[in-house]
């Protein structure tokens, strides 16, 4: 008795025709759906501890700047941001350090350290904020923000985002 589960020929050529077209579909689509959704899964972390070099670089008493660079990927947006702040040793002690923000409380533009006032200054109204970042004078409402630090094997990093003055 003949089968009657045979194919013809053309249904066999159909058959792997089709399913080698689902092969190279999937081969092809999943690096396509990767780069397209990659961006979405590739968010920077907010939170990092960013290294500034030796400790032994940063002389005591004497405010020393700092910067650095951060990007935040949004989905297919990436943006690069810019901080920075100063650095001040108030003794030898690893843990006697003031890491202060340079962004003005007031409207956000950058401060500057004066040497011969001793005070850092604001060039956009004026404010002026002692050695450890407190308002001597200006519009500002509250201190210099400033950020954690911590000294590992002789390497300071100071962790980001700021620790706004006025939560603390
Ligand atoms: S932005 Fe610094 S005083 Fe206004």
């Amino acid at each position: 008795m003949a089968s009657s589960h045979r194919i013809s020929r053309r249904d066999f050529v159909k058959a792997v025709t089709a399913t080698l077209s689902g092969v190279m579909g999937i081969a092809m689509g999943i690096p396509i759906i990767s780069y397209l959704i990659d961006p979405a899964l590739n968010v920077q972390s907010s939170e990092a501890w960013i290294p500034l070099g030796p400790l032994d670089g940063y002389p005591i008493g004497t405010p020393t700047a700092f910067s650095f660079t951060r990007s935040n990927i949004n989905g297919w947006e990436k943006t690069v941001n810019s901080y920075g702040g100063f650095i001040l040793r108030k003794s030898e002690s690893e843990s006697d350090i003031l890491a202060l923000s340079n962004r003005c409380t007031h409207l956000s533009c950058s401060v500057n350290w004066n040497e011969e006032r001793e005070e850092y200054v604001c060039p956009c109204h004026d404010a002026q904020f002692d050695i450890e970042g407190e308002v001597n004078a200006g519009p500002p409402p509250h201190a210099l923000d400033h950020f954690e630090t911590k000294v590992e094997e002789g390497t300071l990093s100071v962790k980001f985002p700021a620790v706004l003055a006025h939560e603390g």
